[in-house]
């Protein structure tokens, strides 16, 4: 069997967790083995990345907070995701390279192509077979984190404005790449936005 490696993307709150876990249980009922990641994260020194970019008091540069974002990514991809896909799996990532050309290119005002360059430079240029782009507007995303939450990290602290550049730069990276995206209302009935994502990746196997 041939592996896939799945991302799902899109704004805090818009529920990537949620189907990202049921696409996963329907994939393993069916037989499949699957892996799951995430950025940032996905790896023991993922975590200490991430704790200091989420987390760390303080400024951090745009260029500094980029180039962490792909330390994470490049270690992941290079031990976790890319020797799966070679054993014939499927992996299921929350979030990958779109988060950091919408949220440190959109978002910070870096240039959107060098932030992907370093990415691809990071991966060896590993693209997904398929990324779900959960699309949500920023105030609602806002309502359920509040709703969910009472601490924000380092980017869910951002305001309004920064998260509506993120949603853009999501929108503009799928109308990009059409082949590789699946762009879906988070807004639609869980149930009816797993059944589309199944029936997506039914192509794919
Ligand atoms: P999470 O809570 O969904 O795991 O995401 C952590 C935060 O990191 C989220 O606000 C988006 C942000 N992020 C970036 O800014 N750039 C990136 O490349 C990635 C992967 C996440």
């Amino acid at each position: 069997m041939t592996g896939l490696f799945i991302t799902f993307e899109g704004g805090d709150g818009s529920g990537k967790s949620t189907q990202a876990s049921l696409l996963a249980e329907w994939l393993e009922a069916s037989g499949r083995t699957v892996e799951r990641s995430r950025e940032p994260g996905g790896t023991e020194l993922g975590l200490e990345l991430r704790e200091i970019v989420l987390h760390r008091r303080g400024h951090i540069a745009p260029r500094a907070e980029a180039l962490i974002y792909a330390a994470d990514r490049a270690h992941n991809i290079a031990t976790k995701v890319r020797p799966a896909i070679e054993r014939g799996e499927i992996v299921i990532q929350d979030r990958y390279l779109d988060s950091s050309v919408a949220y440190q290119g959109a978002g910070r005002v870096l240039d959107p192509i060098e932030v992907r360059d370093i990415s691809i430079w990071a991966t060896e240029g590993f693209l997904p077979h398929l990324t779900i782009l959960l699309d949500l507007d920023e105030t609602i995303g806002r309502e359920r984190l509040d709703a969910a939450r009472t601490k924000y990290d380092r980017l869910e602290a951002e305001k309004s404005d920064f998260h509506s550049r993120v949603r853009a730069g999501f929108l503009a990276l799928a109308t990009a790449e059409p082949e590789r995206f699946l762009v879906l209302a988070a807004t639609d009935p869980i149930t009816s936005i797993a059944a589309d994502i199944r029936a997506r990746v039914t192509g794919l196997l």
